[in-house]
């Protein structure tokens, strides 16, 4: 660094230094503007350890019974805290959107109902439907990464597709305010889409087969 000093020094050419200081400032402010009008999107580096610990966080997230009661194995939501089968037993149907008289629309407001055990509301309160099922519960987090990376069962979402739907989807966000009682999954929405986006952008790498999920109490 001083020698660095000294080379620039001793050409005693205080003049040309000012003149690279006032390129370099000319150079940062029409950087700056740039910055400012165009949406600059900085790539991040690959990084599987820090793609995988992110996905990890997701997991936990997309296992919550605030998010996997809708995403079940079977073709019957789930409730609580413990993801049992809903009481009485609502079909998915082909749409999801559940079968004659079990409509989920029928109990499922726009908005939550008021008061314990009263059903969650959203505008378009579904399951997914029967040829794109979209199964969270009981994957290990190498099967459900692999799962949603895969346009074939993914419903054919690009990358920034599936971190549009984590950010915007009213089904989503309402996983953070799922009526009264209702335990919240971990952290925030912010923290959750923030997490989503590390492990898309450091590479949307798979974690190992022997990645367990954490052990998680009540449940
Ligand atoms: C007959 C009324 C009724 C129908 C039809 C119905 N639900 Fe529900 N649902 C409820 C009630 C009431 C609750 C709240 C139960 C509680 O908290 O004890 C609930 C809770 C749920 C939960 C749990 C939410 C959570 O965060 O734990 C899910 C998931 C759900 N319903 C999905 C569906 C889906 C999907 C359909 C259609 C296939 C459907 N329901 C049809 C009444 C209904
Ligand atoms: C009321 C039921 C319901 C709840 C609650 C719900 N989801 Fe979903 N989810 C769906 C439906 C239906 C789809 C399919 C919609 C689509 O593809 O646009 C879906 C799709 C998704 C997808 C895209 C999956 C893929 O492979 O393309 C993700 C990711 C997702 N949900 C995450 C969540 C998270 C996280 C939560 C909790 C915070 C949650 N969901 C809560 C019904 C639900």
């Amino acid at each position: 660094m001083s020698n660095l000093f000294k080379k620039i020094a001793s050409k005693k050419s205080g003049a040309r230094i000012a003149l690279a200081i006032i390129a370099i400032s000319i150079f940062t402010a029409s950087v700056g503007r740039e910055v400012y009008f165009t949406k600059v999107s900085v790539v991040p580096k690959k990084d599987s350890v820090a793609s995988v610990k992110a996905f990890m966080q997701v997991y936990e997230v997309l296992t919550h019974p605030r998010c996997m009661n809708c995403h079940p194995a079977g073709d019957i939501p789930l409730q609580g805290e413990d993801s049992h089968l809903h009481a009485m037993l609502p079909k998915r149907g082909v749409d999801g959107k559940g079968v004659y008289a079990m409509k989920c629309s029928n109990c499922h407001q726009p908005t939550n109902s008021p008061g314990l055990h009263t059903p969650p509301g959203n505008p378009n309160w579904h399951l997914p439907p029967a040829d794109m099922k979209m199964i969270f519960q009981g994957k290990s987090p190498r099967e459900l990464a692999k799962q949603l990376l895969d346009p074939a069962t993914n419903s054919h979402k690009t990358h920034e597709q599936l971190i549009e739907h984590v950010s915007f989807d009213k089904l989503v966000v309402g996983g953070w305010s799922p009526g009264e009682g209702r335990e919240l999954p971990p952290g925030t929405h912010k923290e959750f889409v923030a997490k989503f986006k590390t492990w898309i952008e450091t590479g949307a790498y798979v974690p190992s087969a022997d990645a367990k999920a954490p052990i998680k109490k009540n449940r």
